[in-house]
């Protein structure tokens, strides 16, 4: 038997009941039997200033560490005024730098995304994609998990009701597992 996919997850809403993290929780739950997630959580981390980025913070320096563990990595994000939150944008930044030690180098990567809006985040994931290529990571394309209308699909304990978007997780875990094997398995 193959070892578990250790999968380092993270989630770019700080807020308590925040629906992304409902999402990240559904995907703990529906992790594939030959993997495993790891959740970091990004409340405390500083904002980046580059003439510190040879001082890294401590929080920074683990962060960076379990994304080297991880063989994939997984992101549930709102999207904040049709982008990418700040509060997600500047710890990739920070796990990007300095110049040459960018911890994401190769990594797969999924994405998910909750919105109370009409387009469950959409736009905010393309706006991901954008910084994947300059981060030279190794993003899945299918399927894309997009919750709209958060509000109506998590109830009051933070868990995700809809099943759609719950089959979907399962098969975005399952293909991230499969992309990350298959990457692992031919030489770069
Ligand atoms: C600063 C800010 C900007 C927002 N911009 C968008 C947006 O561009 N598109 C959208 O669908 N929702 C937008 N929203 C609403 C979010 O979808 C909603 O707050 C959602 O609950 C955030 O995700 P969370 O529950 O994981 O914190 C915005 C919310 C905030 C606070």
């Amino acid at each position: 038997m193959e070892k578990p996919v250790k999968i380092l997850g993270f989630v770019g809403s700080l807020r308590k009941d925040s629906y992304n993290k409902a999402l990240m929780r559904a995907a703990v739950e529906l992790t594939p039997e030959d993997a495993k997630i790891e959740v970091f959580d990004l409340e405390g981390i500083p904002p980046f200033n580059q003439d510190l980025e040879r001082q890294t913070p401590k929080l920074v320096k683990d962060f960076k560490a379990k994304i080297r563990k991880a063989d994939a990595i997984l992101i549930a994000s709102p999207e904040y005024n049709y982008s990418v939150p700040g509060v997600l944008k500047n710890a990739i930044d920070w796990a990007s730098r300095p110049y040459g030690d960018n911890a994401f180098e190769g990594k797969p990567v999924a994405i998910m995304s909750a919105s109370v809006g009409s387009l469950g985040g959409a736009r905010a994931q393309y706006h991901l994609r954008q910084s994947f290529v300059f981060l030279d990571m190794r993003p899945l394309n299918r399927p894309e998990v997009m919750m709209p209308f958060a509000q109506d699909n998590v109830d009051a304990n933070g868990n995700v009701t809809n099943e759609q978007t719950k089959r979907l997780i399962r098969e975005l875990l399952e293909a991230l597992v499969q992309w990350t094997r298959k990457l692992k398995a031919k030489p770069q």
